[in-house]
């Protein structure tokens, strides 16, 4: 903004009051348009280009003596005016904002804040159910070895119980030894494994976490997915512990008139191991589509921790130069482990698992 000095035709009364009414106008201008304050200050005040400066040099130089006086006078009221204008815009500048016609009562944008992704939710619903029982919460790599995921749960190599977990594992693994090999872990076992290794009894942990599978996705699976897994050990662990325990935990995620049952079942790493069943939470038991008119929903499997992963847990912790802990005369455990999706699909309805990862907002604004 570097104009022109605007000419002064003659130095009579009303010349002088016309030309600095047409100075104070663009000073009005300007302050109306809420230049950056800076910036104003150093376009009209500036020492050596400021705009008051320069015209008033320009007028001046070829004033009659007698007209310098009034010339003057006016130059000062301009100054005053471009001053206040600074002051104001400095210490009001709400004020301004409000003067500019802006009306700061009226309500603002609304950012409605983020949620919970639906399985998430669930995740940590689980988890503080059994936290409220003393259990803390323990987590392991995906990334896991064939050690941890299947050797040490009593899954030999070439073990026809590995088939059921249909494995995903990583390239240019053939020169290492069978159970240094990495692979995607399949369920979250294997923290039972580090954490046992680690730390002897008692221990009650909760582990929550992503696993994978080499699963075709359809409205029921998913390649990558969630569990909890459960572990308890201590002296004097039984079985019904571990029912007490699960159906505890199913009342509180389910509602208190859920019924429980356990269905004889086979993992490696438990015995005896059980399938958990609970009553229809859609027909209350009496038999619907969603539980094949049977009455009861699967939802988990569990047992007591076999005495075989016990001795391979004491045999890593004397090997890692740590006492055995583990004795199964003295010491007893279960285990237990449940599918995330397919839990928060029967709390909410849902009937196709791939909702849960296609990052819809209309399926996910649902649990807001
Ligand atoms: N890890 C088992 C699975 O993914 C579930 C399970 C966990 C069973 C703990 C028993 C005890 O199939």
């Amino acid at each position: 903004m570097n104009e022109a000095i605007p000419q002064l035709s003659s130095y009579d009364e009303s010349s002088l009051d016309a030309a600095f009414a047409t100075l104070a106008e663009e000073v009005c201008v300007e302050t109306a348009a809420h230049l950056d304050v800076e910036a104003f200050r150093l376009r009209w005040l500036g020492r050596k280009q400021g705009r008051l400066k320069l015209v008033s040099d320009a007028w001046l130089k070829s004033a009659p003596a007698e007209s310098r006086k009034p010339l003057g006078m006016r130059f000062n009221e301009l100054k005053q005016q471009i001053e206040a204008a600074l002051a104001d815009a400095a210490a009001a500048p709400v004020a301004r904002t409000a003067k500019a016609g802006i009306d700061i009562t009226l309500p603002g944008t609304v950012r409605t804040p983020g949620i919970e992704h639906p399985l998430l939710k669930t995740m940590h619903e689980i988890v503080r159910v059994f936290h409220q029982l003393g259990y803390s919460t323990a987590l392991g790599p995906q990334v896991e070895s064939d050690f941890f995921n299947f050797e040490a749960l009593n899954f030999p190599p070439n073990h026809p119980a590995r088939d059921t977990q249909d494995t995903l594992v990583l390239a240019g693994q053939q020169a290492k030894p069978s159970r240094d090999r990495l692979l995607m872990r399949t369920h979250t076992s294997p923290v039972q494994i580090r954490t046992m290794i680690a730390e002897a009894p008692p221990i009650r942990i909760v582990v929550p976490g992503k696993v994978h599978r080499n699963d075709a996705a359809d409205a029921t699976h998913s390649p990558v997915f969630h569990q909890v897994e459960g572990l308890c050990v201590d002296t004097n662990i039984t079985f019904s512990d571990l029912k007490g325990t699960l159906d505890h935990a199913m009342k509180a995620l389910f509602g208190s008139g859920v019924k429980t049952r356990f269905f004889p079942s086979f993992f490696p790493f438990t015995e005896p191991s059980a399938d958990v069943q609970i009553s229809c939470i859609f027909c209350a038991g009496k038999g619907c589509r969603k539980c094949k008119s049977s009455g009861w929903i699967e939802l988990l499997g569990c047992g007591m921790v076999d005495p075989a992963v016990f001795a391979s847990v004491d045999e890593q912790r004397v090997a890692l130069g740590g006492q055995a802990a583990y004795d199964p005369a003295k010491i007893t455990g279960f285990a237990f482990g449940m599918g995330v999706e397919r839990i928060a699909m029967i709390q909410h309805g849902v009937s196709d698992i791939g909702q849960f990862y296609s990052g819809d907002m209309r399926f996910l604004e649902q649990f807001a």
